[in-house]
């Protein structure tokens, strides 16, 4: 009975919440849409790029937010499947900052350090991917523009080490033990759009791997997460 009630209301929260975040994204696109078709021949060829740009971000945030969602349903049903491959974990931490520096128009100067020996493991890539970009977007969104956010890999012959650390807003000692929690937002980050489902999918695919993650972080001064994971090489 207490457990239904506890899934009524997550649902409850949930569909406040998907409302409220998809719709922005969907103004934004209505709006520029807007323009281009009412000036888009008048405008400059930089302007209409600009505009195509606001679109395309907008389109990408509704993206990985319909990814989470899919993800929390599958892993509430635990449907989500571990496919292990043989990964370059060097290569694969290089997409990931690749593809969030031109997501994130250049705000913050992201860092990424090697080091050991980056032989193949075998891990799932995209589950892995999803985990790394979820944390590279946290640390870009909470922490001031021009900020710099610094990531750590080193792969020994037993473990990878996955460490993230920027020098934003940071988290309420008090809410470090809920982090994890589906749904769950520090209250200094109200002001930030959010839906608290980030770092719960991210502590899953973790834990799929064998892996754990642990958070640090001081307020108004900075924040690192870190990520282990076991090597494995032979199936
Ligand atoms: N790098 C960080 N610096 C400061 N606070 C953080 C950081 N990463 C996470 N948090 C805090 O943890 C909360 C949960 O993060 P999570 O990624 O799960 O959700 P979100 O970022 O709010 O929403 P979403 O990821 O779905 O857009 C955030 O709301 C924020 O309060
Ligand atoms: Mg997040």
């Amino acid at each position: 009975m207490a457990q239904e009630k506890e899934l009524n209301q997550l649902k409850t929260h949930f569909l406040s919440m998907a409302s409220h975040e998809f719709r922005t994204p969907l103004t934004t696109i209505q709006l520029s849409n807007d323009l281009l078709k009412r000036y888009g021949g008048k405008m400059g060829d930089e302007k209409r790029a600009e505009e195509c740009a606001v679109i395309e971000r907008a389109v990408n945030r509704m993206t990985l937010l319909l990814n989470d969602v899919l993800m929390i349903a599958k892993g509430e049903t635990g449907k989500v499947e571990l496919n292990r491959e043989r990964v370059n974990i060097l290569e694969l931490c290089q997409q990931v900052v690749d593809t969030y520096k031109l997501l994130s128009d250049g705000t913050h100067t992201v860092s990424i350090t090697f080091s050991g020996d980056f032989v193949p493991i075998l891990v799932d890539p995209k589950l892995l991917h999803h985990v790394f970009s979820n944390l590279l977007s946290n640390a870009i969104k909470y922490s001031p523009k021009g900020g710099t956010i610094a990531v750590q890999v080193k792969q020994t012959p037993d473990r990878v080490l996955w460490q993230i650390t920027d020098q934003g807003m940071g988290i309420p000692a008090d809410e470090l033990p809920h982090l994890f929690e589906v749904f769950h937002r520090a209250h200094n980050a109200a002001s930030i759009q959010g839906t608290g489902l980030g770092l719960s999918i991210v502590k899953q695919f973790v834990e799929l791997h064998g892996g754990t993650i642990t958070v640090n972080s001081v307020e108004n001064q900075g924040t690192t997460f870190l990520i282990t994971l076991p090597v494995i090489q032979e199936s």
